[in-house]
C-alpha cells in the first residue's frame, strides 16, 4: 500500500478507535466532553498512531493492542496540541484548520480538556487488550517518560524559556528532542512493546529510527512555519518568529535547516536497513517527514 492510502487507513482506523473511548458528547459534563471530542477527532495527520501501527506490524504485534496505544499516543499529542495553544503559552486562534479549542469553548475548559485526555491516555494503555502484564507496564512508563518533564512537558519548559533567547545547536536540539521528539520516539517503542517476543536488537535499531525521525519532524515543523505553503500564501501566523522562537531555520538559515532534515532521514533509513521489506512503511515516513509541506 502507497503511503497515502497507509496514512488515510489508519487515519480511519484510529479515528473509530478514538470515538469509542472518548465519552459521548451527550454523557456529563458535556460541555467538557463536546471539547475533548471537538480537540481530538477530525482533520489531526495521525502520524503518530501511524507509526504505533507501522512499528508494530513490522513485529506481527497484534491488532486490538496497537488501537490502544495509537490513541494513548493521539490523546496525549492533542492534549499538548490543546495546552501549547493557550495564550500563556503560544497563543495560538488556528489548529488544524479550525478554532483553537480555547478558542471555540474557553481557557479554562481547554486547560481540563488537556487534563482530561492525559488521563484517557493512561486508562486507555491500561486497558491494552492481548499484551502481558510486564509489557503492559513498561508501555505505561515509555509514555509517563516521553510525556513528562524529561520528555514533552520538559521541551516545552525550554521553549518557552528560550523565547527572544539565542540557544547554541546543542540546546536547541535538547529542546527538540524533548518537545516533540520524546512522543514520536515513544510511538514506535509503544509499537514494538505489543509485539509478544520483539528481538532486543530490533527494539534498538527501531529507537534509532525513531530518534532520527522525532528531531527530523519538529526541524520541519520550523521550517514549515517559515516557508511552507502557508506561510508562503500569508494564511499562516508565522508564530514561531512572532513570539521569537528559538528554530533550526532561526539559527542556521533555512537551507543549513533542510540539510540537517535530509541528514538525520539518511540516519534514519540506515538503522531500518536490517529489517528488509518488513521496514518499507517506516522507510516511507522518514522521507514523508521532511518531505511534507503541511
Ligand atoms: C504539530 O504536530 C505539533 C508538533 C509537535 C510539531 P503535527 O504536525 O503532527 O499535528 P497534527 O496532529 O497533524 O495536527
Ligand atoms: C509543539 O511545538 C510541541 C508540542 C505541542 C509538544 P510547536 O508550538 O512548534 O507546534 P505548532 O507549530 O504550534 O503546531
Ligand atoms: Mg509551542
Ligand atoms: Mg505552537
Ligand atoms: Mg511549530
Amino acid at each position: 500500500m502507497a503511503l497515502d492510502e497507509r496514512l488515510a487507513a489508519c487515519r480511519d482506523r484510529v479515528e473509530r478507535a478514538l470515538d469509542e473511548r472518548l465519552p459521548g458528547p451527550s454523557i456529563a459534563p458535556v460541555r467538557l466532553h463536546e471539547a475533548m471530542r471537538y480537540a481530538v477527532l477530525g482533520n489531526g495527520k495521525r502520524l503518530r498512531p501511524l507509526l504505533v501501527y507501522l512499528a508494530g506490524e513490522a513485529l506481527e504485534a497484534p491488532g486490538e493492542a496497537l488501537d490502544a496505544a495509537a490513541c494513548a499516543v493521539e490523546c496525549i499529542h492533542c492534549y499538548s496540541l490543546v495546552h501549547d495553544d493557550l495564550p500563556a503559552m503560544d497563543d495560538d486562534d488556528l489548529r488544524r484548520g479550525r478554532a483553537t479549542c480555547h478558542r471555540a469553548y474557553d481557557e479554562a475548559t481547554a486547560i481540563l480538556v488537556g487534563d482530561a485526555l492525559q488521563a484517557l491516555a493512561f486508562r486507555t494503555l491500561a486497558r491494552t487488550p492481548a499484551v502481558e502484564d510486564g509489557a503492559r507496564v513498561a508501555m505505561l512508563e515509555t509514555l509517563a517518560t516521553a510525556a513528562g518533564s524529561r520528555g514533552l512537558c520538559g521541551g516545552q519548559a525550554m521553549d518557552l524559556a528560550a523565547a527572544g533567547i539565542p540557544l547554541s545547536e546543542a540546546e536547541l536540539e535538547a529542546m527538540h528532542i524533548r518537545k516533540t521528539g520524546a512522543l514520536i520516539r515513544a510511538s514506535i517503542r509503544l509499537g514494538g512493546l505489543c509485539a509478544r517476543a520483539p528481538e532486543a536488537a530490533t527494539l534498538e535499531r527501531l529507537d534509532h529510527y525513531g530518534k532520527c525521525i522525532g528531531l527530523a519532524f519538529q526541524v520541519q515543523d520550523d521550517i514549515l512555519d517559515v516557508a511552507g505553503d502557508d506561510a508562503v500564501l500569508g494564511k499562516s501566523s508565522g508564530a514561531d518568529a512572532r513570539l521569537e522562537k528559538a528554530t533550526y531555520p532561526a539559527l542556521l538559515g533555512l537551507e543549513e535547516a533542510r540539510a540537517f532534515a535530509r541528514r538525520l532521514r539518511d540516519d534514519a533509513l540506515a538503522s531500518l536497513e536490517p529489517l528488509g521489506e518488513r521496514g518499507e512503511g517506516l522507510r516511507e515516513v522518514a522521507r514523508y517527514i521532511i518531505e511534507r509541506d503541511h
